[in-house]
């Protein structure tokens, strides 16, 4: 008996993007406050001269939202219709459930397929194959895909390689059918062997106090409450440590390699590329990989990192936002994305803009 599989679309394609920014804006004179550093070395090392804190009220759930319900708008479909939500995250802080059920049901995409996955900075390039995939499967025919942060939560003000640069805010995206190749190939994968370049420093438990702990042996569980009975053992909160010196040399360089790699898998050259959108992660990194691809003077670059710092899993969809509504880059465009960052994993493919 030979079973019955799906099929879907021939092909998919972005069909609109829409981003969610904090409110509060925070200039290098307020991080010079915390870090010993300056103005001048954070604009000319990393490209931010501000970023976008969120408050307590700009929760994952609520930038999510904000950011989707564009994205669905202008895409042209009702909430109704996804059938998908995708969120990537590392800053969610709660493990069960994933927040995409919540997403989708606010969105009013109720009974969606929903789920959540950490591909740090490059979850959106992440979700996007997989979005392809799934449309071109039959699997789903309206797929939303949220990269959202609050990497403030997770940061150290006072640690000199990550209070400047890292930011919060959400970016989606609607993928959907299309009668004409969209999304090209994506090229990604991941490097274990990097993974302690960018981690959380503590496990969650060590949030709590000791005589709150968890654990998985409940006698030794038992054994530190009973030693411990106020939880006088002082609780430390994790936050995110990166050993930025070499994260930098690989993006710089095997990052620009995997950039060409997936346009060469898409089919087209360096001369017929329109826009280049990298993860937000620093205008240096930016610029090498411009250089190493050797892409034409015309094409159209992304720095949203001057006024939006690395928002992880949201900058690539913000950026494409601020190109598309500045008017610097146009519907229909062919551009190039690349996304990078703890694991190590990173993705990138070549995708008409929306
Ligand atoms: C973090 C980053 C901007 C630092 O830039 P860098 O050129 O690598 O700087 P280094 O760490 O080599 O330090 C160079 C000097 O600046 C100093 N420095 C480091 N941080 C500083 C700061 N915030 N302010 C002022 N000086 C600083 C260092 O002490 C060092 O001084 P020295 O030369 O006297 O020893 C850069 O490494 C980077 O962007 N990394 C990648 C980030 C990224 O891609 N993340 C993606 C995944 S999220």
């Amino acid at each position: 008996m030979a079973l019955r599989t799906s099929s879907g679309a021939q092909y998919a394609r972005l069909m609109g993007v829409g981003g969610y920014r904090p409110r509060r804006v925070v200039d290098n004179a307020e991080i010079v406050t915390y870090i010993d550093s300056s103005d001048e070395w954070i604009r000319t090392r990393s490209g931010i001269t501000e970023r976008r804190w969120a408050s307590p009220d700009e929760t994952i759930q609520m930038m999510s939202v904000a950011a989707a319900r564009k994205a669905i708008e202008r895409a042209g479909i009702e909430p109704g219709q996804v059938d998908t939500v995708i969120v990537s995250t590392v800053t969610h802080l709660i493990q069960t459930p994933a927040i995409a059920t919540t997403i989708a049901t606010e969105l009013g995409a109720q009974g969606a397929a929903a789920f959540d996955i950490n591909a740090a900075c490059a979850g959106f390039c992440y979700m996007v194959a997989m979005a392809d995939a799934l449309v071109r499967a039959g699997s789903s025919k309206y797929v939303v895909v949220i990269g959202v942060e609050r990497l403030t939560d997770l940061t150290d003000i006072h640690d000199r390689s990550t209070a400047f640069i890292f930011a919060d805010g959400a970016g989606a995206a609607v993928i959907g059918p299309s009668d004409v190749p969209a999304i090209g190939p994506v090229v990604w994968g991941s490097d274990g062997e990097q993974a302690d370049l960018i981690t959380q420093t503590e496990p969650w438990d060590t949030a709590i106090p000791r005589h709150e702990r968890g654990g998985p042996d409940p006698v030794a569980q038992a054994a530190a409450v009973a030693d411990d009975p106020e939880g006088s053992a002082a609780a430390t909160w994790p936050v995110l440590r990166m050993n930025g010196n070499p994260v930098f040399k690989w993006a710089s360089y095997a990052m620009a390699k995997t950039a060409a790699e997936a346009m060469d898998a898409a089919g087209i050259t360096p001369e017929e590329l329109e826009v280049f959108v990298p993860h937000q992660a620093n205008n240096r990194i930016t610029d090498a990989m411009f250089r190493a691809l050797k892409l034409p003077e015309g094409v159209v670059i992304a720095r949203d990192i001057v006024h939006h710092g690395n928002t992880s899993a949201a900058s690539i969809p913000l950026a494409i936002e601020t190109l598309l509504e500045s008017g610097e880059a146009r519907s229909g465009q062919t551009a190039l994305t690349i996304g990078f960052g703890a694991g190590l994993v990173y993705a990138g493919q070549v995708i008409t803009l929306p």
